[in-house]
Formats: structure tokens, C-alpha cells, sequence
């Protein structure tokens, strides 16, 4: 039987009409005609009948089998159109429209941070992404995603894998790329005892990885792993929170400088480590906001060390549970919200009675940035601009910079 694909799902799935209603059908793109065996409401193997001119060869020799990226199949152009439009219709389906800017995408080869999959095999170790819906680990000599730095990693990945893993159970090694090296941690691997512990300093210095963590304790810094936001350094603790490309950041950041406008007073909710605050210190005064206290202390020692910032407080708070409320933002120019992918509606139907007038909105999920948007549009809000950037090349993943202002 063969279907016609009407449009891209939120995930990136093609959807076609079929007998019994919606199709759900992996790496096909709109008005391409495809053939295949239902399953479900999903066709797992199409056949692609028909192609789209939007259709490309994938730029990654690993795409066919790595888990790691799902939309390599189809243009820049065709992802870029499709990106915006999950954001035009999460605002769509709560009665919400604004002015789109042009997307801004990362380039190829950039993503900073990545979790790989190790284990030990009969002739090695085998370092990789999942495969696709399965628990093979694919090698990615070749990936396309990952900035070279941390492709660089991979001889000490190998080296770490051969000390901390079994044959029976895989480990897990993060890695983020960072100003003094590669910051690395490991996890679900063998407890470290003495003589291992010696031979992970000696493999830290050799590959010269700034630090080391293990089963979540640090074992190793030869040089502390440094992150720059704007020229402001900051140290971040193990498996921090960090924009996952530099590119994204800087592009996120000058949307947020952009949309605070000339506000003397800020208020940075979710604040991480200081991604936002610090730039802004720049030019405003500005209180940090935040639920993980390694998180501030990283950044509340940054603006310490950082030239140039105006003052900068720390408050550690549960913006779930604890929203700030309309009181604690008298006098408040703008407030930048970055929440977790949950969103944040607490905070947002306390904002409803504040009476700041900026909003720079930063989501990476725009079904619950639309959700949280409507609460703010319905105490008189408007939504200026929707600036879209995408860090998560040839993924679903979408996020975004909003501007709210309320007169
Ligand atoms: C998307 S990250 C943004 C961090 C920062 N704005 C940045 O760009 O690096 C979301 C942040 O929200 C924090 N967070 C998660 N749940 C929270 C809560 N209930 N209250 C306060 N902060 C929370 C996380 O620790 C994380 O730093």
C-alpha cells in the first residue's frame, strides 16, 4: 500500500493518512509517496517510492544505524521551516501568534557535550551512541555532530573504558569540551580502588583531561575546566548545565541582551551557572535565581574574579514550589526565564501580577513555553518576537528566545 506524507510530527516522524487513521513513518519527509508494512500506526521499514526534492544524502556515514541524529536525511532549508513551525503552531494551538525572526542553526560539528556508550568487547572496547531503538553501541569515528575536541577524547575514552568496565556491564563517559581541556565523567563503572585510582591520575595527565570524575566523585584535576560566557570565566561543577554549542550560546546571549533592552535592574530565573547573568552584570544589576546552590557558587565566584560587572547576587530558590512573586520584582526592568523543559507555569501565573515590563522567555521545549506564554498573554503581555536557534542539528529538539512586554 502505498501513502503519501502530509506533514512532519513533532519528533520529525513523516504522517500520512492511513486506513485507520494517522501513519506514523521515520525518515520521510512531506509529499514524499512511500510503501510499506503498517505496524501499529507506524510504518518502521518504508520504502521510499517517491522522493522529496528535500530529500539529501546524509552528510554522516554513521547515520543509518547511530541513534545519535534523525534528521540527517533532509535539507537545511526543509529542517529550518519545519523547526520554526513546531514553535508557530505550540503558539497556534493556544491562540497565540507572533513575528518569527530568521532561525539561527549551529553549525555542523559543534556540540560541545556528549554522553557516549563504552564497553568491552573480545577484541577491545567499542565507543559510541546507542543504535537506533536498541542497545547496540555504534562506533562514530566519523561523526558529523560532535565538535573535534571531543572526538579528540576518544583515545582516552578507550583507555578509560578498559579500566572501568566489564564484559558484562557497559559504563557511561560524558564529556564536555572546556577552555582547559576536556572535562570527563564516568559512570556505572568499576568502584576505584587504590591502584586504579593511580593509574586514572596517570591517564588524566596523559591525555591531559582537565578533570576526571568517577562514579560521581572527582579523582583527578590537572588544570580546572574553565567555561567563558562573554569573556566572563566560570568554573562549573561536575555535569553542570551548559548551552550544548558555543554557537547557540553566543546567539542565545545577544538575543537576551537584545530583548532585557537598556533595564538597570535584572532578574535572571534559572540562572545555572551564569550563562545570561554574567553578560548582563555587564550592563545591569542582576539577581541570579537558581535551585542548584554548586551551580551559584560557580557563578557568585565568577563575578567575583569577572572585570567590569556591576553587582550581581545569588539566591538559591525553588522556582517550582517557591515562585518569585509580584513583591520581590518591584523595581525590576526585565526578567530573563530559562526554565527546565517541565517550563514553568508557577512562576509564570505569579508574574501575572507583577508588573515588570520585559520578558526575555528562553525555552527549550515550545509546548510548554506556548502553555506558559498564554498565562503571561492573558494578564496583558504581548508577545513582540520569537527568535528560534537551533543548537540540536539533525534532531527534534527546538529552542527558543521569546521578547514579552507588558506597557
Ligand atoms: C535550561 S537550564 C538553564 C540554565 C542557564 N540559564 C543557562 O543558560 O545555562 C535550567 C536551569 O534550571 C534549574 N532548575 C531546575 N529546576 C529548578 C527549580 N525547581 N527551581 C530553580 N531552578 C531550577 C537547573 O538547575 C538549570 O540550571
Amino acid at each position: 500500500m502505498n501513502f503519501t506524507i502530509k506533514q512532519l510530527s513533532i519528533q520529525g516522524d513523516g504522517i500520512a493518512d492511513g486506513p485507520e487513521g494517522p501513519v506514523y513513518i521515520p525518515f520521510t519527509l512531506p509529499g514524499e509517496v512511500v510503501e510499506g508494512e503498517v505496524s501499529g500506526n507506524r510504518i518502521p521499514k518504508p520504502r521510499i517510492i517517491e522522493p522529496s526534492d528535500n530529500r539529501v544524502k546524509a552528510p554522516c556515514p554513521h547515520f543509518k544505524s547511530c541513534g545519535g541524529c534523525s534528521m540527517q536525511h533532509a535539507s537545511d532549508s526543509l529542517l529550518a521551516d519545519w523547526k520554526t513551525d513546531v514553535v508557530r503552531n505550540a503558539l497556534a494551538a493556544h491562540d497565540l501568534e507572533s513575528e518569527f525572526r530568521p532561525i539561527i542553526t549551529s553549525p555542523a560539528q559543534s556540540r560541545r557535550r556528549a554522553t557516549f556508550a563504552a564497553q568491552r568487547t573480545k577484541k577491545g572496547v567499542l565507543i559510541g551512541f546507542h543504535g537506533r531503538a536498541s542497545d547496540t553501541v555504534i562506533a562514530i569515528p566519523s561523526c558529523k555532530l560532535l565538535h573535534p575536541e571531543i572526538m579528540a577524547t576518544l583515545p582516552a575514552m578507550e583507555a578509560l573504558t578498559k579500566i572501568g568496565a566489564s564484559r558484562k556491564a557497559g559504563i557511561s563517559i560524558s564529556v564536555t569540551q572546556s577552555a582547559s581541556g576536556p572535562d570527563v565523567s564516568v559512570e556505572d563503572a568499576k568502584e576505584a580502588d587504590g591502584p586504579m585510582m593511580v593509574e586514572l591520575g596517570a591517564l588524566v595527565e596523559q591525555f591531559k583531561l582537565a578533570r576526571l570524575s568517577w562514579n560521581g566523585e572527582v579523582v583527578a584535576i590537572r588544570s580546572v575546566p574553565v567555561q567563558t560566557f562573554d569573556g566572563v570565566s566560570v568554573s562549573p561543577p561536575v555535569g553542570a548545565f551548559l548551552q550544548a554549542t558555543e554557537a547557540g550560546q553566543i546567539s542565545l546571549t545577544n538575543t537576551v541582551i537584545e530583548a532585557v533592552g537598556n533595564a538597570s535592574t535584572i532578574v535572571d530565573l534559572f540562572a545555572g551557572c551564569g550563562t545570561f547573568s554574567l553578560p548582563l552584570a555587564k550592563q545591569a544589576t542582576v539577581l541570579a535565581v537558581e535551585g542548584d546552590a554548586p551551580l551559584l557558587n560557580a557563578l557568585d565566584a565568577a563575578w567575583r574574579l569577572g572585570e567590569g560587572l556591576k553587582t550581581l547576587t545569588t539566591h538559591k530558590r525553588d522556582l517550582f514550589r517557591n515562585p518569585m512573586l509580584a513583591e520581590d520584582l518591584k523595581n525590576v526592568g526585565a526578567i530573563v526565564i530559562d526554565p527546565p523543559r517541565a517550563g514553568t507555569k508557577a512562576q509564570c501565573e505569579a508574574l501575572s501580577e507583577a508588573t515588570v515590563s520585559r520578558i526575555a522567555f528562553v525555552s527549550c521545549n515550545p509546548v510548554t513555553f506556548a502553555r506558559d506564554a498564554k498565562i503571561l498573554v492573558n494578564s496583558g503581555y504581548t508577545i513582540d518576537w520569537v527568535q528560534v536557534v537551533d543548537q540540536f542539528r539533525w534532531s527534534s529538539h527546538v529552542e527558543l528566545v521569546a521578547l514579552l512586554t507588558k506597557s
